[in-house]
């Protein structure tokens, strides 16, 4: 198992998309100053650490995880220099910084990709998975031909302008697929790795890994990435032990094994994410069924060293806003649940104080129906919600024009707002070490339709009961023990003695068991 650096056992993030968090200097985009400027709100929240979305130079075809230079700042978000102060700013304050690591592509606009057109062989001939006829197709999600002076078509890792990088098949199978130990393959993982020593050896305190289990091809049972991250784990645990791997996987058991500390839990594939916030029936809005959540989840754990080390995020730039699938006090429980769970949180900028997803809005930098999850952060009721002096008009994404929108503003000062709500929250799971990230989860009522989630979190001998009831009837709960004190609560008709809690309507507790 991998070293873990000690501050991500009781991590809670906040991920902050840079283009719409704040704006210093009135060109309508978000910058690097913005959010140095409000670390202290994060903080304030009782959040610990920071995603950052790609900051990097790029032509933003998607919104800047298409990198034409790892090693340079967008100058649209400031410069290498105000990294380095937003990581020593951070750290004053007691927060740790993330960066996002996109290894498996670049944009075509790379400085690699250009070099590796070229009809003459070169450095970067290799560095890219290549066909060696234009008339021939790599399988995956398309290919990028006809630009070239080179004969062959490059495999595309998302958008068509997103060229693989070449880190080797595991079973190769045409002549032109190179395997993992080529020269070529091997030359990409060292230059993966001269990125990361760039910016661990500045100040960034770790990586969130994009589309991490898909760099090395023909891999359909992972054992090809999780040795390259094996490798790449071996050089940070020489290097920079101190460095926190987190990936965009969605196989927490393929993950871990390849050194990374945790895994994302994804909107997509098999986990059941969206039948608990966004579906048509999500069960936190309290009419739907969290049963095939829970048996995949308890699965992946059981899978995974016996622990949950999955997060699970609130939301984030690629899929709908939490509030436009969960409203009202619903919005509460489902915090109750995000904050209580194994694996360390993440909180979507704006998902702590509701903010809604933007109808109707045209595609900007390749965000389509993910634009709407974008939109600038709603500070105060001044002008553009407070995120920029830029005219309405030339804001990176228009603000939400819901006259009632919510605000920091408005929240803050508010005992019964979500924010104060989510407040309280992370300061519960940071008093007890069973409701954070290794502690162990056992699960007690699956959330099946009409009934409750619950579940009991325990760490070197201190056991708390969760329960959350989204919906509309009360419920009875049997517990093996005896309840303690209740360590939180949210709602009405709560009632617990010896063995037995009763739970109202669209309440949550958190007690301890004895
Ligand atoms: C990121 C997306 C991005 C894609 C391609 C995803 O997993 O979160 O925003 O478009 O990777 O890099």
């Amino acid at each position: 198992m991998a070293k873990r650096p000690g501050w991500l056992e009781n991590a809670v993030f906040y991920e902050i998309y840079p283009q719409s968090f704040l704006d210093t200097n009135g060109d309508g985009v978000g910058d690097l100053n913005g959010i140095t400027a409000r670390l202290p709100y994060i903080r304030e929240l009782g959040c610990t650490a920071v995603w950052i979305n790609p900051c990097f130079a790029s032509p933003f075809g998607d919104a800047g995880y298409d990198v034409s230079d790892y090693c340079r700042v967008a100058p649209r978000y400031g410069t290498n220099e105000d990294l380095v102060r937003l990581f020593s700013e951070a750290h004053r304050l007691g927060l740790h910084v993330l960066l996002d690591l996109v290894p498996g592509h670049t944009s075509w606009e790379h400085a690699w990709f250009r070099e590796s057109m070229k009809a003459e062989r070169n450095e970067f001939t290799d560095r890219y998975v290549w066909t060696d006829s234009i008339w021939e197709e790599p399988c995956g999600f398309g290919s990028l031909r006809g630009i070239s002076e080179r004969d062959g078509s490059c495999a595309v890792n998302f958008f068509t302008h997103q060229p693989a990088l070449n880190y080797g098949f595991y079973r190769p199978e045409r002549p032109w697929q190179q395997p993992m130990d080529s020269e070529g393959a091997l030359a990409t993982r060292e230059a993966l790795k001269d990125v990361m020593r760039f910016w661990l050896s500045r100040g960034c305190d770790g990586f969130r890994v994009d589309m991490a289990g898909s760099l090395v091809k023909n891999d359909e049972d992972g054992k090809g990435n999780i040795a390259l991250w094996q490798d790449v784990r071996a050089f940070l645990d020489r290097e920079f032990p101190h460095a926190a791997m987190i990936s965009e996987w969605g196989e927490p058991q393929l993950s871990l094994a390849g050194g990374f500390h945790m895994d994302f839990l994804l909107h997509f594939g098999s986990s059941h994410y969206n039948d608990l916030f966004r579906c048509e029936a999500p069960f936190f809005e309290g009419n739907g069924d969290a049963s095939a959540f829970v048996a995949k989840y308890a699965d992946s754990c059981r899978r995974s060293e016996g622990r949950g080390l999955i997060c699970i995020p609130s939301g984030n730039h690629d899929m709908d806003r939490l509030a436009r699938h969960i409203h009202g006090d619903n919005r509460k429980l489902s915090f109750a649940f995000l904050l209580s769970m194994p694996g360390a949180p993440y909180i979507y900028y704006g998902d702590e104080i509701g903010m809604n997803y933007v109808e109707g809005l045209a595609s900007v930098e390749g965000g389509y129906n993910r634009t709407g999850s974008r939109s600038p952060m709603q500070w105060d009721d001044s002008a553009n919600a407070g995120f920029s002096d830029a005219p309405a008009d030339e804001l990176y994404i228009p603000i939400d024009p819901d006259t009632d929108r919510p605000t920091v503003q408005a929240q803050l000062g508010d005992a019964s707002s979500l924010r104060s709500e989510v407040k309280r929250l992370i300061a519960v799971r940071q008093a007890h070490k069973a409701l954070q990230s290794l502690g162990g989860i056992d699960f007690v009522c699956d959330g099946a339709k009409g009934k409750p989630l619950a579940y009991i979190r325990s760490s070197e001998g201190e056991r708390i009961f969760v329960a959350v009831n989204p919906t509309d009837k009360t419920s009875e709960l049997t517990v093996d023990g005896r309840f303690g004190d209740i360590v939180y609560r949210f709602g009405e008709d709560i009632a617990l003695s010896g063995s037995r809690c009763t739970l109202g309507a669209r309440s949550a507790v958190f007690a301890e068991l004895l």
